[in-house]
């Protein structure tokens, strides 16, 4: 018999949830709003406005992430730390987009699965700080929380949070999305023509044969299939993209919570998969609250310091009715953790029979301050975690079905190492970032081919 269809079957719809229901708890890593008129004009206005995605599209990314589950998809997931107002131009989007596209290509060609494309844009704007104030020449000002909030300048009128900057957020949002739906429907993203993505860089990267290989032998396939078949694979072979940001601003995300008709439950219409970061995994927090009650695919960042009789207790209140593709885990534990801290939490998961998808992200634990003064990562942390984390999985008896990673299509100088082999002295050349350091487009395509290499090694048998 057919599995009974969610849409018309509500399993365990949590009665005692409302969008503002989050208010009750405690809130972390937000701002302090002076006007809180102002504050709810805002929320009027954001609810007014048509949403950023639909309940349709964020049902079929739900489908897609159960099939990663099974070991059926494998998920690509990045972008930036976080987007700038700034950045919302015709050449960073496109730029981003081709990276992830060639990336997924790497992917595609070397894992011989489908690969689910999440952007880490189109809403990224919100960032959780270490701390609420800064203080520079004596005097204290709010930290800086990303464009949505405020901005970075040093001065009081820039670091008041301003709730007008939400709409602001969700007009840029609105651009990029719209941007990348025109690029993608207009063929931009077609296989028959991968040379469309290639960035500049292709032609003198030490990277370039390689990639240049995949490319070919993917022409070669298309074209093969479709002599076979008769028929052109431009339908089939459509990439779907779908956008993710960490929902950390409760006012902005309670606002886009809608019920549409046909379906039952609430949505989170501002992105298809909103995640909660570390700082505010809370069980018993506000973001945790919010989250269990819409019925987007959500993932939850796993730091080292998480036991897993906790991990146990979030996704009993995630993902109480153990719903396929409701619930991904991303791990980001760091290259010198990882081994330490991941088996556990594995184990417990496993044990308990729950279904999650895990993703690593090897960006976060490896982030490190250079003597001249550059916030960075190292790319051998970066692939280590990577390559310690499809072991893990392996001797844990799981499976590692995606990354989350923090890369542009610029070519800039955050990371050192690489094909390149930048160091620390190449970090002042191009250091764009106001938060995280990013792989540039270079480092992305080889971080896709190590993961091939990689999950290669893991399929051979053990005598092979
Ligand atoms: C991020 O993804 O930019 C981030 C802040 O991550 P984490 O919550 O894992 O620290
Ligand atoms: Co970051």
């Amino acid at each position: 018999m057919a599995t009974p269809d969610r849409n018309l079957h509500p399993v365990n719809l949590p009665a005692d949830w409302a969008p503002q229901g989050w208010r009750e708890r405690v809130a972390v890593q937000q701002p302090s709003y002076p006007d809180q008129g102002a504050l709810a004009t805002v929320q009027r206005e954001l609810a007014a406005l048509p949403p950023l995605v639909t309940s349709w599209e964020i049902m079929s990314l739900k489908h897609c992430l159960a099939e990663a589950q099974e070991g059926k998809r494998f998920l690509l997931q990045g972008g930036d730390c976080a987007e700038n107002f700034s950045d919302c131009s015709s050449e960073v989007i496109s730029n981003r987009l081709k990276v992830l596209l060639q990336m997924s290509l790497v992917l595609v060609h070397g894992l011989r699965l489908p690969v689910v494309r999440v952007g880490r844009f189109a809403g990224q704007y919100a960032k959780p700080r270490s701390t609420d104030t800064e203080t520079r020449g004596g005097q204290t000002l709010p930290s800086y929380r990303g464009d949505i909030i405020n901005a970075p300048d040093f001065t009081a009128e820039a670091r008041t949070p301003d709730p007008r900057r939400m709409i602001k957020a969700h007009a840029r949002s609105a651009m990029t999305m719209n941007f990348v739906r025109s690029l993608i429907d207009g063929g931009f993203a077609d296989l028959h023509h991968p040379e469309y993505w290639s960035l500049g860089w292709v032609g003198h990267s030490p990277l370039a044969d390689e990639y240049h290989r995949m490319v070919s032998s993917i022409g070669d396939a298309v074209r093969f299939m479709e002599t076979l078949s008769g028929e052109s694979v431009h339908n089939i072979n459509r990439v779907d993209f779908y956008t993710s940001h960490e929902a950390l601003l409760l006012p902005y995300e309670e606002a886009q919570t809608r019920q549409v008709p046909r379906q039952w439950g609430w949505f989170n219409l501002s992105t298809h998969f909103p995640w909660i970061g570390m700082r505010t995994a809370a069980l018993d927090g506000a973001h945790v609250e919010y989250f269990r009650g819409i019925r987007n695919p959500v993932a939850v960042k796993i730091g080292p310091s998480v036991t897993p009789d906790q991990l146990l207790k979030l996704i009993d209140v995630l993902n109480p009715d153990d719903e396929p593709g409701r619930l991904s885990l991303i791990h980001r534990m760091g290259a010198a953790h990882i081994a330490d801290k991941l088996p556990a939490l594995l184990d417990a998961v496993k044990r308990d029979g729950r279904r999650v998808l895990w993703i690593c992200d090897p960006m976060h634990g490896n982030t490190e301050s250079t003597s001249n003064g550059y916030k960075t990562r190292r790319f051998a942390n970066i692939r280590s975690e990577v390559e310690q984390s499809f072991d893990l999985h392996a001797a844990a008896g799981t499976r590692l079905g995606g990354v989350h990673l923090e890369l542009t299509g610029e070519d800039v100088t955050e990371c050192t190492g690489g094909a390149r082999d930048l160091t620390d002295a190449d970090l002042e050349r191009a250091y764009r970032s106001t938060v995280d350091p990013r792989l540039n487009y270079e480092q992305a395509l080889e971080t896709a081919m190590l993961i091939v290499r990689k999950q290669a090694q893991i399929a051979k048998p053990a005598s092979a």
